[in-house]
């Protein structure tokens, strides 16, 4: 099979670095367009990725990278609003300029990586957004395809990796809505449901929502990766006024790890209703089976050896 041309918009962040790298694997030629090249750097020696330099919001500028692509995957997405990056312009925005770009060049294939629940009438700002964004994509007349993970977990991910750094700096977790429930999907498996999506034309015009083989609740998940890195401490739950006060708090220090947006967003089940899409052919992995290779005390200290030895400290 001839290479083929595909432009991945957010592939210099988790999903997209391990989407780049699968599709480079096969053959395919990727322009990962990237608001600083160095963001992008572990990308750049793979022998067929381009990434450039580009203001992907500017629809001229757009729709001259997407121009001669087999396919356009939109990765981009963000958890917190910061100036004028706010929720309405990553994910509306870009999405309907996307689609514009596409229609414009002639590019009949879209890739959309929504979230589970996104819903233009959504509890959050978040979840709103990302509604808005399907919305566009699936009225756009092109070849879509839209991906709605629940929390996706992997090496680098900001999930469970999150979890086991907190446990090993605080003597006690507060732990906003310990109860929301979360189905994590393995990084692995979402990059390569959309490696198949690309081979598959039954997937144009079609929803997918993707969830791994068990739901837990966020106290499960966070004594579960704080236990596995070898730090166990107590949880404390924070509900209602108090949870948001802490997110209220959190949102307005630097690394905003967390959000009353995010907290909202979690008022709804993170899960899936049905098995991962037969059409991918996938058995999704279980966290319990791949995470400890990155969160175990081992794989945690050799992360830290490789930084210190790159910092020279
Ligand atoms: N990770 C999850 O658990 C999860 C769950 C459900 C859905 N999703 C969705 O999956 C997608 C990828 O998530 P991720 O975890 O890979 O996120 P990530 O690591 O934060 O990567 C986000 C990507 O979007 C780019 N980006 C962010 N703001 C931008 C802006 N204003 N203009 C241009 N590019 C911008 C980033 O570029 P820079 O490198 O320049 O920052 C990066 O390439 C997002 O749409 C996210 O909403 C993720």
């Amino acid at each position: 099979m001839a290479p083929r041309r595909i432009v991945v918009l957010g592939g210099s962040g988790f999903v997209g670095s391990a989407l780049v790298a699968r599709l480079a694997a096969n053959g395919d030629e990727l322009v990962v367009p990237a608001r600083r090249r160095d963001r992008a750097r572990h990308l750049i020696l793979l022998p067929t990725v381009d990434v450039v330099e580009a203001d992907i919001h500017d629809p001229a500028a757009l729709a001259g990278l997407v121009r001669g692509a087999a396919a356009v995957v939109n990765l981009v997405g963000i958890l917190n609003e910061s100036g004028r990056d706010t929720f309405a312009h990553v994910h509306a925005g870009l999405a309907r300029n996307v689609v514009a770009a596409c229609r414009s060049a002639g590019v009949r294939r879209l890739l959309h990586m929504s979230a589970l629940n996104a819903d233009p009438s959504g509890p959050s700002r978040y979840l709103a957004s990302k509604g808005e964004a399907e919305s566009s994509v699936t009225a756009s007349g092109l070849a879509w395809t839209v991906f709605r993970p629940s929390v996706i977990f992997g090496p680098g991910d900001s999930f469970l990796t999150l979890f086991a750094r907190l446990a090993h700096m605080m003597p006690v977790i507060a732990l906003a809505a310990p109860d929301a429930r979360f189905q994590p999907v393995y990084v692995g498996d979402v990059v390569a449901a959309f490696e198949r999506a690309l081979a598959t034309p039954a997937t144009e015009g079609q929803r997918y929502d993707l969830c791994g083989p068990k739901v837990y609740t966020l106290r499960e998940l966070v004594r579960w990766a704080s236990e596995t890195s070898g730090a166990v401490r107590p949880i404390v739950p924070l509900r209602g006024g108090l949870a948001t006060l802490q997110a209220f708090v959190l949102e307005h220090l630097p690394g905003k790890l967390m959000s009353r947006d995010n907290l909202a967003s979690m008022s709804r089940d993170n899960v899936c209703g049905c098995p991962f899409p037969p059409v991918f052919g996938i058995e999704p992995a279980a966290l319990e089976a791949v995470a400890p290779s990155w969160l175990a005390p081992e794989a945690l200290r050799d992360k830290y050896d490789a930084a210190r030895s790159t910092t020279g400290r």
